[in-house]
């Protein structure tokens, strides 16, 4: 089964059928790209545990089942397929801290302005921007993300998506977004033999060019790394 997203050619990634008939068949629980081990340096550094938090396209991932044994305590997580949220509801009926509900992030109207401090996107832009309508849905997206974080609030995007084909969507001055970026290798990726190790933590920031992109000479560990963008909502009188 395919687990890349970068694969949108192939596959419906825009499409509820598509992940309702996945969903249908999947036997397991299943995290995409990166679980939240992996993560939580910076899920812990910009969303702390007392914050409201929304799961954008949770799937039936496990990293909110994680981020309550971490200690977070109020995870509203959505998806666009039933099937994956019949299944979740059911598995953490007895986890007040997790709730579950179907809905398109595209119109998250049930929600009002500012709910959350922390809204965490692992994979579902990416399933959008493979979708027939990919511009128009991925900015409905952003939109209604931008609408329902606080000021001070971040939108956390972990993605296969480099800054050359993702910053072009964030950085729009409507969002008033304050963007930092990290890179993380693969889970298991493993250094050729010879390479000499990067002198840079993966915890450390990695400055973009005036234009956002990664600077000429900045050279990727891993040419399929995972890139985590930490979009801060900025108030609105600077
Ligand atoms: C690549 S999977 C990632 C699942 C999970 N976040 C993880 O990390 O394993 C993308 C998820 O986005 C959901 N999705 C796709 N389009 C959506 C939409 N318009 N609204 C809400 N969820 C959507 C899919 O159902 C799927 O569960």
């Amino acid at each position: 089964m395919n687990r890349d997203v970068s694969s949108c050619n192939t596959y419906n990634y825009g499409d509820a059928a598509y992940w309702d008939a996945r969903y249908v068949q999947e036997t397991g629980p299943f995290d995409w790209y990166q679980r939240y081990s992996a993560l939580r340096p910076f899920v812990r550094k910009y969303i702390p545990s007392s914050s409201r938090v929304l799961m954008v396209g949770c799937g039936n991932a496990v990293m909110s089942e994680e981020m309550v044994y971490d200690g977070y305590e109020d995870i509203m997580n959505i998806d666009i397929s039933s099937v994956a949220i019949d299944m979740m509801r059911r598995k953490y009926e007895y986890t007040p801290q997790l709730k579950y509900m179907q809905m398109d992030v595209r119109d998250m109207s049930f929600f009002p302005d500012e709910s959350f401090d922390g809204v965490i996107d692992k994979g579902t832009l990416d399933s959008l921007m493979c979708g027939t309508s990919a511009p128009i849905s991925s900015s409905q997206m952003l939109g209604e993300v931008s609408r329902l974080l606080r000021p001070g609030g971040v939108y956390m995007l972990i993605t296969y998506g480099d800054p050359s084909v993702r910053i072009p969507h964030l950085n729009r001055t409507l969002y008033n977004w304050e963007i930092a970026l990290y890179i993380i290798s693969r889970p298991g990726f493993q250094k050729p033999t010879g390479c000499s190790s990067s002198s840079k933590s993966f915890l450390e920031p990695v400055p973009l060019t005036e234009k956002g992109l990664l600077p000429a000479s900045f050279v990727l560990e891993d040419p399929d790394s995972h890139y985590v963008y930490v979009c801060k909502k900025m108030d609105g009188i600077n």
